[in-house]
């Protein structure tokens, strides 16, 4: 073959010559020396191609900016000094004391990464997750630590139960004898185990006044509770909080995309599953009304979650609620399959990470909620 092209002149292709290409083509495959490779004549003249032909040109019409500031570095907290304990199904990723987060953050800060966001593993979990809103809680101390160590830094939190409740489920439980009276549950007509709605609300609340006493600048309620929003910003705003913006995880799915993360956060539901809250990954139209509530209950950011397999989702949001700032959640489940591939040669980890969250990005996010953030700063520098 490289014998064949090597050296060939080149001509044009009219009708009237096209069958002496032919022939000249059939006495190639017969095995004679090629003469030329052809031009064709009146090809079109609207060429894409033009404008892809140097670095320089392909910069002037690129669309898409992947950008550090568009980014939000996740980190999970765990108690103890000096702690670092690596993920397994997450590599590059640790649970860290709240010292050693804040030294996290400062890195994130040197590479322009304006957000992390918190996940708490606290020293003990019950029915209602009180750590979650104690002033000495695991992420009440990490915000403080890194507040004094990156003022700048912005600190999105988390307010959800299921990191927090010994059955890891992200609200209370309709638990109990059956029957009427004390130790009754709840709900008569729920099933038993049902995540209880405005019981939940009013814990996720206390959790984000705690959060916001701490030093927390944006409040991220994760657990798809009707009405957690409008919860939030009434206890928020009761308690002189008004300026703290609310980040909801408006469109969040039942996704199996969160695995590495619940062991992460050590947030795996003991028992069932998180459908009865979590939205079915099969529905889109849904999702407009997810984010038309929570827009009305006032929250500041909108969130999709998981992001690679719910793009045209994304895509949907931005339509619909051009104004609104729009988060996207590249989870940890989407992480670990490029780590996974990369640490086996089958995927180059730069080249599909920035085309992966460029992706996300041209979907429609301004935001990026990344366990990449690190490395995709660094390599934007590069
Ligand atoms: C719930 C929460 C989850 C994630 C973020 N917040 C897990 C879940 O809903 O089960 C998943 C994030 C990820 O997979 O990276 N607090």
């Amino acid at each position: 073959m490289d014998a064949m092209v090597s050296g060939v002149h080149i001509t044009e292709i009219t009708p009237d010559k096209i069958s002496a290409s032919q022939t000249a083509a059939d006495s190639r495959m017969a095995g004679d020396a090629p003469s030329s490779i052809q031009r064709t004549a009146g090809a079109s003249p609207i060429r894409p191609r033009r404008l892809r032909r140097t670095p320089a040109l392909r910069a002037m019409v690129r669309e898409t900016q992947l950008a550090a500031d568009d980014l939000i570095y996740p980190l999970f907290v765990v108690h103890g000094q000096g702690a670092e304990r690596p993920i397994a199904s997450m590599p590059g990723v640790a649970q860290l004391s709240a010292e050693r987060a804040a030294r996290a953050a400062a890195a994130a800060a040197d590479l322009s990464i304006p957000a992390v966001l918190l996940f708490g593993i606290p020293a003990a979990k019950d029915p209602v997750g009180l750590e979650n809103f104690a002033a000495g809680g695991i992420v009440q101390q990490a915000i403080a630590a890194i507040k004094r160590a990156v003022p700048e830094m912005m600190v999105i939190t988390d307010v959800c139960l299921c990191e927090y409740t010994d059955h890891g489920h992200c609200g209370l439980l309709n638990q109990g004898a059956s029957g009427q009276g004390n130790g009754a549950r709840p709900h008569a007509h729920l099933e038993e185990g049902y995540m209880l709605n405005d019981e939940t609300l009013a814990v996720l609340g206390e959790v984000a006044l705690s959060h916001a006493r701490a030093g927390a600048d944006i409040v991220a309620p994760s657990g798809m509770i009707d009405g957690m929003v409008a919860a939030l910003r009434a206890t928020l705003d009761a308690h002189d909080f008004s300026h703290i913006p609310i980040m909801s995880y408006a469109v969040k799915y039942a996704s199996g995309f969160y695995g590495p993360f619940r062991d992460a956060a050590e947030g795996a539901p003991k028992f069932g599953d998180r459908k009865t809250h979590q939205m079915d990954p099969a529905n889109a139209r849904e999702a407009l009304r997810e984010a038309a509530l929570d827009v009305q209950e006032g929250a500041d950011f909108l969130m999709v979650k998981p992001a690679l397999a719910y793009l045209d989702v994304i895509h949907r949001l931005r339509t619909a609620y051009p104004e609104a700032p729009l988060a996207a959640y590249n989870v940890s489940g989407e992480y670990a399959m490029i780590k996974a591939a990369a640490a086996q040669g089958w995927l180059d980890e730069r080249s599909v990470t920035l085309e992966t969250l460029t992706g996300i990005k041209r979907a429609g996010a301004d935001l990026i909620i990344s366990y990449h953030a690190l490395d995709v700063a660094r390599w934007l520098r590069a």
